[in-house]
């Protein structure tokens, strides 16, 4: 029995799959008053997907100091880029958030009442 084929390695299925588990989720963020709602993924900044989808916001530092970019979160969860992203603990229990360093974890609603389109 001539059989050179036995010796060939088996296909891994793993190796197929591998790459399919680091898709980016993204959520729906609706800002008020404008009535705009944007996609914001993941790996980006509410400030930063906002200026992907030609959205205006307040801004500043871009780094959670400078407080400009101030908003109320009306519905929704965000997680934050840096540890102390400058708002107090009680500012934080009545929403507010920093869009330059929050990263939506859900969908959203913002209240940005200087928000325009680019
Ligand atoms: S732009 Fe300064 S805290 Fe967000």
């Amino acid at each position: 029995m001539t059989d050179k084929e036995a010796n060939l390695p088996p296909l891994d299925q793993a190796d197929h799959e591998a790459h399919q588990d680091n898709e980016d989720t993204a959520w729906a963020v609706r800002v008020e008053p404008l009535g705009r709602t944007f996609d914001a993924p993941t790996s980006l900044t509410l400030l930063e997907a906002a200026g992907f989808a030609q959205l205006r916001l307040p801004k500043m530092c871009r780094n959670g100091t400078c407080r400009t970019c101030m908003c109320k979160l009306a519905s929704g969860s965000v997680s934050y880029t840096i540890e102390w992203p400058g708002l107090t603990r009680e500012e934080k229990a009545e929403g507010w958030i920093l869009p330059c360093v929050a990263v939506a974890q859900s969908d959203l609603v913002i209240e940005v009442p200087d928000a325009t389109d680019i």
